[in-house]
């Protein structure tokens, strides 16, 4: 939900802003601009857009800041597009300013004029206001601050000067350090090229960089307790592959490996390195897992084997419903916060609202140092490695591997499965899932073949029992965000209550069977609609030949080889049939990767 970056130091800043706005493009890509001491650039689309603006610049000014906007206030134009400029102040805002139209009334009335429609320009008019009456920045800001109902990350500039000022509430902000100068942005991510110390802004205080320094206000320390980040530039190349989704694919089976191996002893379960005592899980009754989208996806998962290996009722909300349609409280309830980026704000707000009604909070994570994984009791990290790709792949599986490894520990403590059992689930988790990761990666072939079968289709439904419909709603919704095919999930049995009067001649019907129980039930509700002209593609574990038209076998032997097999054909079938629409892959419409806003 929009990138910021902001430079001052010893070199040019232009350059820096649009590398480190490259790396932010992931938080939203609908427009984006810099403001250096000199000038305003901006360019509706894409940073390459501005690049090209910027390529024969002579602008050698060493302090500016740039921003890549994800659409909030206002269209996609170039007018909206940030950096806004008011009386003396300049800025770039990652957030919503909930009350900007009472604010904007007022600012009216003194006579300021809007040219855009944003509550970004709006937010920087009251801080120029602020900074007319008292010429003193940071007391406008921190009058400002007082004002603001919502999120923000502001970075800010005051003509003529050399400084950056920057305060955040809500939305992520860091600053860092290098040999050259200083530099804030969005994450860590756009920093890699220039350094790795960073330090992560608390909520409320303002910051204040120069070439030489950092001075801190409204905080309780008086100088950054800065940070080494983990991040390498490797991680944010895409190693000679088409698309970073590709690449983070075929990532996947080692990203597991290294998710698992420090919390696996003795071929157990074991979560002492992130912390929790061998009891932590002990007393658990009940288990709330949060989410969004393909987060809430895997909790979905973990749900269907927590129940199944621990017998602990588990119940999975959507982040965005659970602080304002809360469950009835019980005692002895887990609130188990699942995100890859670990800045989402509808899982951020959920867990305050967790917090504030005295649940224990545990998150699942993978961006380190994030709101969700500081704010929480406690965290676990994914280890996923850096997940450029828009629609997340192995940020999904990683946090599979992880409420997988739960499920597994709360039946160890609570003995619903023999000690043997345990151990040999385990054992596949670690050993059997990465190999059966690997085995699906060669069916890539067959894959392609159904993209083409499905690429000229407007619509396309996924259908499963169990675990397996779970797995569905992921892959449904990996097709429609990257390759913009209306896509929709259903349990098995349910198309025929009316959904089944979509199906035309050649609508695919992809199923997912892995459970020999259900197996026989699933093939049925293939069947009626293969004999209502769908296509029917079966993704199965088990052995057969001819219940559909076309079958992805999976090698998979055992029930948690083929949830891991299962997605991985259903996230190479969205990218095969997404490259065959011409889609942008690694960036899809209107969406952005980190969503701040709620
Ligand atoms: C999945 O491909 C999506 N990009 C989206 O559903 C995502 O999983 C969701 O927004 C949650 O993000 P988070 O894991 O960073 O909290």
């Amino acid at each position: 939900m929009c990138g910021i970056i902001g430079y001052t130091g010893s070199q040019a800043s232009e350059p820096k802003l649009i590398t480190g706005l490259k790396a932010l493009e992931y938080r939203g890509y609908d427009s984006c601009g810099v403001a250096t001491k000199e000038k305003i650039t901006k360019a509706k689309g894409r940073v390459a857009y501005l690049e090209d603006l910027l390529r024969n610049s002579e602008d050698m000014s060493t302090v500016g800041i740039g921003h890549t906007r994800w659409a909030t206030h206002g269209e996609v134009s170039k007018e909206n597009a940030h950096p806004h400029r008011i009386g003396k102040i300049t800025l770039v805002h990652n957030g919503i300013i909930e009350n900007y139209a009472e604010i904007k009334a007022e600012l009216q009335t003194q006579g300021v004029k809007f040219v855009s429609q944003t509550d970004t320009e709006i937010a920087c008019a009251l801080i120029n206001s602020y900074y007319e009456n008292s010429g003193d920045i940071i007391e406008a800001i921190k009058k400002a601050q007082k004002r603001f109902v919502g999120s923000y990350a502001f970075a800010i500039m005051v003509e003529g000067e050399n400084k950056i000022y920057a305060t955040r509430y809500k939305s992520p902000l860091i600053i860092a350090k290098s040999k050259d100068g200083y530099y804030l942005a969005s994450d860590m991510s756009a920093l890699i090229p220039f350094t790795r110390k960073y330090y992560r802004m608390n909520e409320g205080e303002i910051i204040c960089l120069s070439p030489n320094g950092v001075e801190l206000f409204n905080a309780k320390i008086s100088t950054p307790l800065w940070e080494i980040s983990n991040l390498s530039i490797e991680d944010t190349r895409k190693e000679g592959y088409d698309h970073y989704m590709l690449k983070e694919i075929y990532e996947q089976s080692t990203v597991i490996k290294n998710t698992l191996s420090k919390r696996i002893k003795s071929v157990l379960p074991d979560f002492s390195e992130d912390g929790l005592s061998n009891d932590y899980f002990k007393d658990i009754h009940e288990i709330h897992i949060i989410g969004c989208g393909s987060a809430m996806h895997a909790g979905l998962v973990g749900k269907g084997l927590i129940e199944k290996y621990a017998k602990i009722p588990t119940s999975v909300f959507v982040a965005s419903e659970y602080r304002y349609n809360p469950p009835i409280k019980k005692d002895n309830t887990l609130c188990i916060f699942i995100s890859q980026s670990g800045e989402t704000a509808d899982t951020f707000a959920s867990l305050e609202y967790a917090k504030q009604n005295g649940y224990k909070t545990l998150s699942i994570v993978n961006a380190q140092n994030t709101s969700i994984a500081i704010e929480s009791h406690n965290v676990i990290y994914t280890y996923a490695g850096v997940e450029i790709a828009v629609a997340t792949t192995k940020g999904y599986t990683t946090q599979l591997a992880i409420l997988s490894l739960i499920a597994l520990k709360l039946s160890l403590d609570r003995s619903t499965l023999p000690l043997e059992q345990v151990k040999d689930l385990t054992s596949k988790l670690y050993n059997g899932v990465p190999k059966a990761i690997e085995t699906t990666l060669s069916t890539r072939d067959k894959i392609k073949f159904l993209a083409e079968k499905i690429k000229d289709r407007d619509d396309a439904f996924y259908i499963g029992r169990g675990v397996d419909y779970y797995l569905c709603k992921e892959g449904s919704l990996k097709l429609k965000e990257i390759s913009y095919i209306n896509s929709q999930d259903y349990p098995a049995g349910e198309l025929k209550h009316g959904t089944i009067s979509l199906i035309t001649e050649n609508t695919p019907v992809i199923a997912i069977a892995n459970n020999i129980d259900l197996f026989p039930k699933t093939v049925s509700n293939l069947k009626e609609v293969k004999s209502r002209g769908a296509y029917t593609i079966l993704i199965t574990s088990l052995r057969v030949t001819d219940e559909a038209d076309c079958i992805i076998n999976l090698n998979a032997p055992s029930e948690l080889e083929a949830i891991f097999s299962s997605i991985i054909s259903v996230q190479l079938l969205s990218y095969e049939t997404a490259l065959l629409r011409g889609c942008d892959i690694d960036k899809p419409r209107n969406l952005a990767k980190s969503v701040t806003v709620e």
